[in-house]
């Protein structure tokens, strides 16, 4: 007599016998069973298309490593625990980069508590002003929608263009028409995403070049392509990319980046400054002079790192 299990065994052989292409992905099985047992001892079955993807267990156990095994200073200090941290904030940089194939003589990469806050930044900065323009597609996700307020605050017009059902993809003619009517604007920013949270729609990466060539800078909403795409900034050359890495790797939340080209970078301007953004302030003076490059840009202490002492 057969017993259950035996019953489930035979009935998983002829399976296999009828589709052998199941074994081709048995490697996904191995990685759920060992990297991902949480999924089964808790009965998930998770599905995930905007970018929210699962952290493995060895991710969180070498994380656990580095923490535990090493004295992580405040970073950008002159003793051995702060230039650790440092050396390791600036490899990371390097990294980033070369994921997004980003030339280092024409791109940085700035630490951002997500891909919301990387368009913030730009939002804030982009020296907007009566008459300049933001364009945008209906699709955006409500962290570059909200830059409106930026360029409304400046006397800047903001323009939709539609997605139309039920592709709802934009149509050629539309985008061709908005990047060719520029008016009397001096600065122009185009944002759309790469990949629609809406829609799942994967947008042409072509328009960056076709809206540089109407003198539109492109802000690039990568934080949903990058779960799954790959981003080639050396081909698309975004002047920014925004990116939450706990999308790409499923941890840690509170890290992402704006990969942005260093010229485009150039025109930015901050409404403020914050610690570690300045090489000094005065209050005294009431002055204050902000850093260059990436510094300027990123407030506070990077994550991941020891509360700040930075002022
Ligand atoms: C396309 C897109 N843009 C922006 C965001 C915002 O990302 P975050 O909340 O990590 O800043 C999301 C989040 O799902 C997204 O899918």
């Amino acid at each position: 007599m057969k017993n259950a299990e035996d019953g489930r065994r035979e009935s998983f052989e002829e399976f296999l016998a009828e589709c052998p292409g199941y074994e081709q992905t048995s490697r996904i099985d191995e990685l759920r069973a060992t990297e991902y047992s949480r999924l089964d001892s808790q009965g998930h079955i998770y599905l995930d298309y905007t970018g929210g993807g699962l952290y493995s267990d060895l991710q969180i156990r070498k994380h656990m490593d580095l923490l535990l095994g090493n004295v992580l200073g405040n970073p950008h200090s002159f003793n051995p625990t702060s230039s650790f941290t440092t050396d390791m904030v600036e490899r990371c940089r390097r990294r980033v980069l070369e994921f997004f194939n980003a030339p280092t003589d024409e791109y940085i990469a700035i630490f951002t508590a997500n891909a919301t806050h990387a368009m913030k930044l730009v939002g804030e900065s982009y020296p907007f002003d009566r008459g300049d323009m933001f364009l945008l597609s209906f699709d955006n996700h409500n962290s570059v929608n909200g830059i409106r307020e930026f360029d409304r605050a400046c006397g800047a017009i903001t323009r939709y263009i539609p997605v139309v059902p039920p592709d709802m993809r934009l149509y050629d003619r539309v985008l061709k028409r908005s990047l060719s009517d520029v008016g009397d604007s001096k600065n122009r920013l185009l944002a759309y995403p790469a990949q629609s949270i809406f829609s799942g729609v994967h947008h042409p990466l072509e328009w960056i070049e076709r809206a540089h060539e109407h003198g539109w800078d492109v802000l690039l909403d990568a934080a949903a392509f990058v779960a799954t795409n790959r981003l080639d900034i050396s081909r698309w050359k975004a002047d920014f990319a925004a990116v939450s890495f706990y999308k790409v790797f499923g941890y840690p939340t509170g890290v992402g980046t704006l990969v942005a080209r260093c010229e485009a970078l150039e025109k930015l301007r901050r409404p403020w400054f914050a610690g570690g953004t300045i090489t000094v302030a005065s209050v005294q003076a009431d002055k204050y002079y902000l850093a260059e490059g990436v510094e300027g840009f990123e407030d506070g202490t990077l994550h991941a790192c020891r509360p700040s002492r930075r002022v």
